[in-house]
């Protein structure tokens, strides 16, 4: 099959580039680069196989003529950073929303042979995560907010009887309550692509991924990934800086399990017009992460935890992924420790910049941070 990755020379991408070419797919890459992300250029791991071609999805008629020449879409490019969503939003909302739209556009518009697109959307759509009170079952309670209170818990309450809550997991028919401008636009984007999909007959899925880790998360970019955000404070012996008390936790899952996914995703019918979450299923907190890679990198650092709030972050989510197992029997391969160690094996040999304070610095400027 000829196969079109939009943000192809990105982490997840990438690795998605490489297996699609591994199963002898014809795979053509489309993006940007954009600077943030690839502050050095064409990234040396870009499959030699693969076709690049260096264009951006707000650009429609450059897009349109490779959307015409493949038979399945990936759709992966994105502006992906939760904090900076939130000051830099007609970029968001362009790159994202607009974006997608173009593509979409283009899969009504024109002549095609297109048979199956499948978005990346994500965890942050839903905001917190489920959670069970003891007396209301189970509940969603709504995004913390603190003013200018002592905090007491950064536990959040049962929204009916002010009690209680204990983190559970998070299915797809949880109601969705985006938090930041990123999580809008993913948002956004999956229901334009299902609807669309739906209303002319073009298989779309949906892939919620949770929090993803591994190799090619870039080192520099101080705006996502946590995991790839704490080796680069460590790698240049600077702690890691944790929000809140460090218990907060997500749900991390290895790259490669991911493409697996999304393999998966293309190979089965039975995914066509589906949401899936894809994680691990397992909540792990974010101060147990930056303990792991400070111990695996055998450095003299703790964390620094600051018990401050930054804006907009959820308390616990993580995934429920009951439904992607049973549809298409997708199986988690990849344990956490074993993921955790390859990404120190990478981390090794590369270079990161380590832009924490400067990004910090841009949310406390604009009140984000508390
Ligand atoms: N990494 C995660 O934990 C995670 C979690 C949930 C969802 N996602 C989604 O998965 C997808 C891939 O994320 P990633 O982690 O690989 O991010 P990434 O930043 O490594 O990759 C995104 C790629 O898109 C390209 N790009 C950005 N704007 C573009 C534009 N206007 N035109 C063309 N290309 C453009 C970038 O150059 C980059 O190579 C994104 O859609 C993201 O929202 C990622
Ligand atoms: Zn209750």
């Amino acid at each position: 099959m000829k196969i079109l990755v939009t943000g192809g020379a990105g982490f997840i991408g990438s690795h998605l580039v490489d297996k699609l070419v591994k199963l002898g797919h014809n795979v053509i890459i489309f993006d940007n680069l954009t600077k943030q992300v690839h502050p050095s250029g064409i990234p040396d791991y870009l499959n030699l196989k693969a076709t690049f071609i260096r264009g951006d999805v707000r650009n429609k008629n450059k897009l349109k003529d490779v959307v015409k020449k493949v038979d399945a879409i990936y759709h992966f490019s994105a502006a992906v950073g939760v904090g900076q969503s939130q000051y830099e939003i007609s970029k968001y909302v362009d790159v994202n929303i607009k974006g997608t739209a173009n593509l979409l556009d283009i899969l009504v518009n024109e002549k095609h042979r297109v048979k199956k697109v499948i978005v990346a959307s994500s965890m942050s759509i839903y905001g917190e995560g489920m959670y069970k009170c003891k007396k209301c079952g189970k509940v969603k309670p709504e995004i913390r907010d603190y003013k200018n209170e002592k905090i007491t818990s950064w536990e959040p309450l049962c929204p009916f009887c002010r009690g209680e809550l204990k983190p559970i997991p998070t299915d797809e028919d949880t109601p969705l309550k985006s938090n930041s401008i990123y999580a809008i636009t993913k948002k956004e984007q999956e229901e334009m692509s299902l609807l669309i999909g739906k209303t002319y007959g073009i298989p779309v899925v949906s892939l919620r991924f949770f929090n993803v880790y591994g190799p090619r998360q870039s080192l520099s970019n101080p705006y996502t990934g946590v995991c790839a955000i704490f080796l680069s404070r460590i790698k240049n012996n600077n702690p890691p800086v944790i929000f809140e008390d460090g218990l907060q936790t997500r749900d991390f899952i290895w790259v490669g399990d991911i493409v697996n996914a999304c393999v998966l995703a293309l190979q089965k019918e039975k995914a066509n017009y589906q949401i899936f979450n894809v994680g691990s299923g397992k909540p792990v907190s974010i101060r147990k992460i930056a303990e792991v890679l400070i111990k695996l990198l055998n450095k003299d650092l703790k964390p620094e935890i600051t018990y401050k709030f930054r804006k907009g972050d959820v308390r616990h989510c993580y995934a429920d992924i009951s439904k992607i197992k049973r549809k298409l029997g997708f199986k988690i391969e990849t344990k956490l420790e074993d993921g955790l160690k390859k990404l120190i094996n990478w981390s090794k040999k590369e270079k990161a910049e380590d832009k924490f304070k400067y990004a910090e610095k841009q949310l406390k400027e604009k009140g984000l941070v508390k």
